[in-house]
């Protein structure tokens, strides 16, 4: 069932839950973003958040592969909450080779590129290099799945780390500006189940590129199409989450 209401002059409808939301900007950017990189790039392919609403599949081959995110928090743009980004990664090999991610509403670019660094605005982006869990700052996110199964997992993974105690848990609607947070060194780590591959593609790259890491919340490497991550400025921390949650089960981008 589709929803559809207008909130602030937008157009919202919802997708796989009526927390998941879209609005005709997320659409519009998509398409301006995918026709224009296709132009300069006839043979890449494209994984696009409204895309795949709409059907596409989402598989990541060899082939060069660039991984769009048209606005990140989206719920957060429909409030006019002023944390919402674009994200774009690329992938040749299924590996990583750079991302973009943009803050719409303060303007700040965050750039990485696999061997040459992270950076935000052009200065060199570094980790928190903090490796005690009880001084750090954790961020991570919902997601629109809000089932009681879920809510419980979701909340008792948060009381965990609050009564560890670390210094803060935050929430802020945009997985992308989350996790520019940890590569900027103002977040010690980043958790979620539920993400979609074009939430972390670019961010991982960026985090990677500062010195962190970003794992499967299994503590192995991360699938880009697994839907779980952990991101950290250091692997003891990362290793601390890791051991601490309750997995909550999604299916994963490339079978939906
Ligand atoms: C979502 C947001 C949200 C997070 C979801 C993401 P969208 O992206 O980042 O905070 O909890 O997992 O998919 O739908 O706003 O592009």
């Amino acid at each position: 069932m589709v929803r559809v209401c207008v909130m602030q002059e937008k157009r919202v409808s919802s997708k796989s839950t009526p927390t998941d939301l879209v609005t005709e900007a997320d659409q519009h950017v998509e398409e301006v973003i995918i026709s224009t990189l296709r132009e300069k790039f006839p043979s890449h392919s494209f994984i696009g958040e409204e895309s795949s609403a709409a059907g596409e599949k989402c598989v990541l081959t060899d082939n060069p592969t660039w991984i769009i995110d048209p606005i990140d928090g989206t719920c957060n743009f429909v409030h006019s909450f002023p944390m919402v980004a674009v994200s774009i990664g690329f992938a040749v090999k299924k590996q990583l080779e750079f991302g973009v991610i943009y803050h719409c509403f303060d303007g700040t670019l965050y750039t990485g590129r696999r061997g040459h660094g992270a950076f935000c605005n052009g200065v060199r982006l570094h980790v928190s290099k903090e490796i005690d869990v009880s001084k750090a700052l954790i961020l991570t996110e919902i997601g629109a799945k809000r089932d009681n199964h879920t809510l419980d997992i979701f909340l008792g993974n948060m009381k965990q780390m609050l009564s560890t105690p670390v210094h803060g848990v935050r929430i802020i609607g945009s997985s992308t500006l989350a996790l520019c947070q940890v590569a900027a060194g103002a977040a010690e780590a980043y958790y979620q189940y539920g993400l979609h591959c074009w939430d972390i593609a670019a961010a991982a790259l960026i985090i990677t590129e500062a010195g962190g890491c970003v794992i499967d919340t299994t503590g192995g490497p991360l699938d880009l199409m697994s839907r779980r991550v952990v991101a950290a400025g250091s692997r003891e921390i990362a290793d601390y989450i890791v051991q601490q949650l309750k997995p909550i089960s999604y299916g994963r981008d490339d079978e939906d």
